[in-house]
């Protein structure tokens, strides 16, 4: 990870490679930006005249320089007041990109732009400060865990946030370390999804929950499948049944408001490897179904993130992790499970199993008596039809809670769009010979709002939102995510859990 850290001193002082300069949208030069014209004989105002700089959001420009920094990178941030945490993150992230590629070790970033917007805003500053830490620290992940190492390779390894207010100095400092927690957060997330089938089963899940509660104030047990079968787990041990690797159900409790608060419950869908089961996968793109755990890496991740930055709420993770696979001892369609919760399912089409690991996990989750229960799953594909990879779906009870998880959503970049849950759609879930059925009659169609009609009856009464996030797990599309993994919901759930405590 680059490493980032806070100088008080003037930019035109500075030493560095390149000097990032953060602009808002701008018809001429002026001030620290005018001086620095100065020094490149007019290169800025140049490039103002010849349109190609303005000032944009995102927009980059890299120049020569011969002062103390050898090369300077304007940057677009867009019009002052419509300046947000998310947009300069977004630009940070753009900015460290371009200086990755033309191999830039060190850099700086000026953040006067920043300053001036924040004046008179209290903690507005450090806010920004944070985001521009986060967005390069985002930016900058690759997974080459599998890769050799090419000794050539030069990597961008750290950025130096020149700040020239004393007094805000402790809150830029505070900035940049939340940032760097919440980065950490989400590359763990990432690199939980990146890893193949073959390394992250779920074993790989439970022993990793195990460890990283150690490490925090976490309690972490692991159900297998005796302990499942005890409790009549019978329908996410029905789809684990057509794998050589164990099924775990992973529950960690944090608790950073006291015992007596009721906590919120996030569960994660953790197929480790979805090949359709009997139901098989069409073999194109099946590899990305290594990607079938991302619930449950966000949940994980969501969780060290919250100890680390020690929350005072109370948050429960429950992971169902098992594995998807054919064989002679899978579950077939037509075979009928009893879950958890005493309801009987008839399995239509293995494929549709998400659903079924979640029903149990559902319903073990509420032995705690939720205040709220939000669950996160690569559930279905037909969220990719309705939203694409710019948002993830959000189908639940209580309207006000949906409501909170959008804004969080506007403000983290990692939106979420409702889709509605009619009692129609309920209806279409009923089995002829079970309770429930996976999969709704050909035709019915709203395959992601059915995948959440058949949770809910598992999810109580309580509020409860689900999370489609198949769409946004993979190829989620921001200037600080790069191909493949975007642990995608650990920014979400973090705003959102900060906010509504
Ligand atoms: N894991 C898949 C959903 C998925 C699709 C995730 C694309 C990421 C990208 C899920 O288990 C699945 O197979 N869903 C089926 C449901 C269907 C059988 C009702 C689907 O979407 O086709
Ligand atoms: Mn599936
Ligand atoms: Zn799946």
């Amino acid at each position: 990870m680059i490493k980032i850290n806070q100088k008080i001193e003037p930019s035109l002082n500075h030493k560095t490679e390149c000097l990032i300069l953060p602009c808002v949208e701008i018809k001429k030069t002026t001030g620290l930006l005018k001086e620095i014209d100065d020094s490149l004989q007019g290169a800025i105002s140049a490039a103002i005249k010849n349109k190609r700089f303005s000032g944009k959001p995102n927009q980059t420009l890299l120049l020569n320089s011969t002062g103390k920094a050898s090369n300077i990178l304007l940057l677009g941030i867009g019009e002052a007041k419509e300046v947000t945490a998310e947009k300069i993150c977004q630009a940070a992230a753009t900015a460290v990109k371009v200086l990755e590629k033309s191999k830039f070790k060190s850099v700086a970033a000026d953040l006067s732009a920043l300053e001036s917007i924040a004046k008179g805003k209290s903690g507005l500053y450090g806010e920004l400060a944070g985001a521009v830490a986060e967005g390069a620290g985002l930016a900058l992940y690759h997974f080459d865990n599998y890769k050799s190492k090419d000794k050539d390779d030069v990597q961008l390894e750290k950025l130096t946030l020149l700040n020239t207010s004393k007094a805000q100095q402790s809150s830029v400092e505070k900035s940049i370390s939340r940032a760097e927690k919440i980065v950490h957060a989400v590359h763990i997330a990432r690199d939980l999804i990146s890893h193949p089938g073959n390394t992250v089963t779920p074993t790989y899940l439970a022993e990793h929950a195990k460890k990283m509660a150690r490490k925090n104030k976490i309690t972490c047990k692991v159900l297998g499948k005796k302990e499942m079968k005890k409790l009549g787990m019978g329908s996410l041990l029905g789809v684990a049944q057509g794998s050589d690797e164990p099924p775990a159900l992973i529950v960690l409790e944090y608790n950073g408001a006291g015992k007596k608060k009721a906590p919120t419950v996030i569960v994660g869908k953790g197929i480790t490897f979805d090949t359709g089961g009997i139901s098989l996968k069409p073999g194109g793109g099946m590899d990305e179904m290594k990607m079938d755990m991302s619930g449950s890496a966000t949940t994980l991740a969501t969780l060290e993130l919250v100890a680390s930055l020690k929350l005072k709420v109370n948050i429960v993770g429950i992971v169902a992790a098992a594995e998807n696979m054919p064989s002679g001892s899978a579950i077939k369609p037509g075979d009928i499970l009893k879950s958890m919760s005493g309801k009987t399912i008839e399995v239509l089409n293995t494929d549709a199993e998400g659903r079924l690991v979640l029903a149990d996990a559902l319903t073990y989750a509420q032995r705690y008596k939720p205040k709220e229960v939000i669950d996160l799953a690569t559930l279905t594909g037909a969220v990719l039809h309705a939203l694409g990879h710019q948002a993830a779906a959000v189908i639940g009870n209580n309207p006000a809670m949906i409501q909170k998880l959008k804004d969080a959503g506007e403000a983290t970049g990692e939106r979420v769009w409702e889709l509605p849950l009619w009692d129609e759609h309920e209806k279409a879930t009923k089995s002829d010979i079970a309770d429930l059925k996976n999969i709704a009659s050909p035709g019915v169609g709203a395959g992601t709002t059915m995948g959440a009609a058949f949770l809910k009856p598992f999810a109580g009464d309580q509020p409860w939102t689900h999370i489609d996030i198949a769409g946004t797990a993979w190829g989620f599309d921001r200037p600080y995510t790069n191909k493949g993994a975007s642990g995608f919901g650990v920014r979400l759930l973090l705003n959102y859990l900060e906010k509504t405590r």
